[in-house]
């Protein structure tokens, strides 16, 4: 079954971005196309980049980011959650991404979004960076306005429509993330086992 990441990109105290992860994580539970999982990048506690080698090399030295490796290694799809700073993803969220290079190499990315302009500029800066990282991206994005997603800008009450926009969303990233033919991978019994849903 395709394994999905629900990824929460930002980190700073009275986030809002762990509310909007969390309600996305429970309209994906409810489908049965894909196992999801909430990964917090605040829980791996990743500095500024420490690793003496780029990370396309794939050498790593330090705990951290062999345990982040991991974990972004065991998915096929990303959903990621990010807030919009100064036109662009959250430094923490860029921050884990450059972290790693191989285990997001073929896979596929879904985005949400929140901000003045619902996000959308952070999502373009994220395309841009998944483009280096060869992970294809989806077009249907999520995009959750600080006016009428968020009551006084603060709590988030998204608009009932949003649901549906979460799971049109997920409905492509589970379909290219189900055709790995697509996406140059060669091994039949794995493209076979995905088509067929075991
Ligand atoms: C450093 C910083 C820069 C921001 N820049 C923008 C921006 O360019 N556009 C925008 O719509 N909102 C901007 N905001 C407002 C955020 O969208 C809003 O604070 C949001 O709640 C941040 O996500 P978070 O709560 O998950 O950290 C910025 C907020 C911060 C902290």
């Amino acid at each position: 079954m395709l394994r999905i990441a629900i990824i929460i990109g930002s980190t700073r105290p009275g986030r809002k971005g762990e509310a909007v992860a969390k309600w996305a994580y429970e309209i994906a539970q409810r489908r049965r196309d894909a196992e999801f999982e909430l990964v917090d990048i605040k829980d791996f506690n990743l500095p500024l980049l420490d690793e003496p080698m780029p990370p396309i090399m794939g050498q790593y030295t330090h705990d951290h980011t062999k345990t982040w490796s991991a974990k972004i290694a065991s998915f096929d799809a990303y959903v990621f959650v990010t807030p919009e700073y100064n036109h662009a993803t959250s430094g923490a969220l860029k921050n884990a991404i450059d972290f790693l290079y191989g285990e997001w190499v073929n896979k596929v990315a879904g985005f949400i979004a929140y901000g003045g302009v619902s996000g959308a500029r952070a999502v373009e800066n994220l395309r841009l960076v998944m483009g280096e990282l060869q992970v294809a991206t989806v077009r249907a994005q999520v995009g959750l306005s600080m006016f009428t997603d968020f009551e006084n800008f603060s709590v988030f009450k998204p608009a009932p429509m949003q649901e549906k926009a979460v799971n049109f969303m997920l409905d492509q990233v589970v379909w290219e993330g189900g055709h790995p033919f697509w996406r140059g991978e060669t091994d039949l019994q794995t493209v076979l086992s995905m088509l067929l849903g075991k």
